[in-house]
């Protein structure tokens, strides 16, 4: 039996309709406590260098007021680390950010910024939190992120997400391939971006997978039946894909 696998809900898109009217509705925080009654093991969110949805304050409410553990996603910046040592959170995930992208695209060049990310990832983990790297399932960055010390990498799904047909399962296999390379490297391997109910069973399926970030698809999901309806829903397949996987 594959061990369990949890579903961390990324709220940054509620806080993306907030901002699109500058007030404070809707709350990103009310979404967290919904999400944790739905049954979500943690909440994530992205603190962008823009600050275009999570907001500084959105992390402090969330330090404050969660029951489940945040993921705290953040660029590899001077900035980001001191954010992070500062609130402390369960866990820290490096995202690669350009300013002018809509969303993270393509994972983090962790062998390329080897030596600008090991003091940062140094400096976090010294803190007592739980790093992990947001990268491709590539073997040359899961043997860079083995060499920068973390216990957990992020593989980036967007491609298998985006794909169709014969090139979608490739894809997959490519990520079937990077999970169990993952748990011969003794890497934790948490899996998201851009799944839906329509891809996540294959992946969900994966034995090494111990955890699936979702965000922009429950956020809209939630737009027709509620966010907690979709929350279960997400969980369902998941539990569902599980069972079938060995
Ligand atoms: N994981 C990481 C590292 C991400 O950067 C994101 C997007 O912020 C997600 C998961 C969630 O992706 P989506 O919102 O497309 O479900």
């Amino acid at each position: 039996m594959a061990q369990s696998l949890r579903l961390g809900v990324n709220i940054d898109h509620v806080a993306t309709v907030r901002n699109a009217r500058g007030g404070k509705l809707p709350d990103p925080l009310r979404a967290a406590a919904l999400a944790t009654k739905a049954g979500a093991d943690g909440i994530t969110a992205h603190l962008r260098e823009d600050r275009r949805h999570i907001v500084d304050a959105d992390i402090e409410a969330l330090m404050r007021e969660l029951t489940i553990p945040l993921n705290f996603e953040m660029a590899a910046t001077e900035e980001m680390v001191r954010i992070a040592l500062r609130h402390k959170p369960h866990a820290a995930c490096i995202v690669p950010e350009k300013r002018e992208e809509r969303t993270t695209e393509g994972g983090l060049d962790a062998a390329g910024q080897h030596n600008h990310l090991k003091p940062m990832v140094a400096r976090l983990r010294d803190a007592g939190i739980r790093v992990s790297l947001f990268v491709e399932a590539d073997e040359r960055q899961l043997e860079a992120a083995v060499t920068l010390g973390v216990p957990v990498v992020e593989l980036h799904t967007g491609r298998y997400c985006e794909l169709e047909g014969a090139a979608q399962k490739a894809e997959l296999e490519r990520l079937r391939r990077g999970a169990a390379l993952c748990g011969r490297l003794g890497l934790e391997c948490h899996m998201g971006h851009g799944l839906s109910y329509a891809d996540v069973g294959p992946v969900a399926a994966i034995p090494e997978v111990r955890e699936l970030n979702i965000g922009h698809f429950l956020v809209g999901e939630a737009i027709f039946v509620g966010l907690e309806v979709a929350i279960r829903e997400m969980r369902r397949l998941i539990d569902e894909a599980r069972k079938g996987s060995t």
